[in-house]
């Protein structure tokens, strides 16, 4: 895992040089090159490499889905999004470069990510490379991402139209559970992996992310700044709608346990020492019966 995530960070520092206008590029690897967790480009690898792909093939769509993930965080973290002063333990993005920089931060990992797939996926056929762009568009956009995070924003006034259970899985699954799902669709289409394979990798990464963002929940109410490296006690002071103020702390912590118990039960036919980590990384802080 260690070594998984030297590579993903040797390579996100070589595809992007710094060229003119500094200012843009400064922005775009300010957020990206501090230290996240690089869980998604590590999924995306691992989910090659255990389907007998190889894994240099989908670096560049790897490090493409981390530039939209960071896009993602630099966006939310904007005074008319989350407002958050810090991330992954520095000033946030629009705190150093300034809003409009931000902005276009964000729109220029978007754009780049793309671009980079497009460019240095020379070890992929262009059918390949045509089928993750589409994953990649879809997933990033209004049926994706941007659906997520919408509807996320809108559930601080507590205006729901469909029921406060369903408005959550609804925000979970995409502002967060499709950034998984991505990456080991990703990872399974460069390893030519056939249509039910790549279903039970999405079906896995559903419940994870699913669980993650459910962690994310939990960790805002109960963990400190130290630990996490941005603001925590957000959700509740914004009214946001969270597993937590929906189903109370301890609900939410059954709920991700029996997540995390359903993502073993997926991965552990492929003895994957890097998403059995993961898995155990997570559940060791809220605690699970694997
Ligand atoms: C933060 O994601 C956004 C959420 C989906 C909760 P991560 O917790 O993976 O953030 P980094 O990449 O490690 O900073
Ligand atoms: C995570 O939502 C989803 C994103 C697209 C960033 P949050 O707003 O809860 O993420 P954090 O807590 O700011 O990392
Ligand atoms: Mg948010
Ligand atoms: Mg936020
Ligand atoms: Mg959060």
């Amino acid at each position: 895992m260690k070594e998984l995530i030297e590579l993903v960070d040797k390579h996100l520092d070589e595809y992007l040089p710094v060229c003119y206008p500094e200012d843009i590029f400064k922005a775009m690897k300010y957020t990206l090159m501090l230290p996240g967790k690089r869980l998604r480009p590590v999924m995306c690898l691992e989910t090659a490499r255990i389907l007998g792909g190889d894994m240099t093939n989908v670096m560049p769509a790897a490090c493409a889905i981390e530039m939209l993930h960071v896009q993602s965080l630099i966006h939310d973290d904007l005074p008319c999004m989350d407002n958050d002063d810090f991330r992954r333990g520095k000033p946030s993005n629009h705190k150093v470069f300034g809003e409009a920089n931000a902005v276009l931060a964000g729109d220029a990992l978007l754009t780049f990510a793309p671009q980079l797939i497009i460019e240095k996926s020379t070890g992929l056929n262009p059918e390949q490379i045509l089928k993750i762009l589409h994953e990649y568009t879809k997933f990033a956009g209004a049926y994706g991402l941007i659906a997520g995070q919408v509807v996320d924003i809108e559930s601080e006034g507590g205006k729901f139209v469909k029921s406060p259970e369903e408005t959550l899985d609804f925000i979970h699954l995409n502002k967060t559970a499709v950034l998984f799902r991505l990456a080991v669709r990703i990872g399974a289409i460069a390893a030519n992996a056939d249509e039910k394979t790549i279903e039970e990798f999405d079906n896995f990464a559903k419940k994870f992310g699913l669980a993650f963002q459910i962690y994310d929940d939990i960790m805002d109410e109960i963990s400190t700044f130290e630990e996490l490296g941005k603001t925590t006690g957000k959700d509740k002071n914004s009214g946001k709608l969270t597993y937590v103020s929906l189903y109370g702390l301890e609900e939410a912590e059954n709920k991700f346990r029996n997540l995390i118990k359903e993502c073993y039960g997926i991965i552990e036919k492929y003895h994957s020492k890097v998403f059995e980590e993961i898995l155990k990384k997570l559940s060791d802080r809220i605690g699970s019966d694997k």
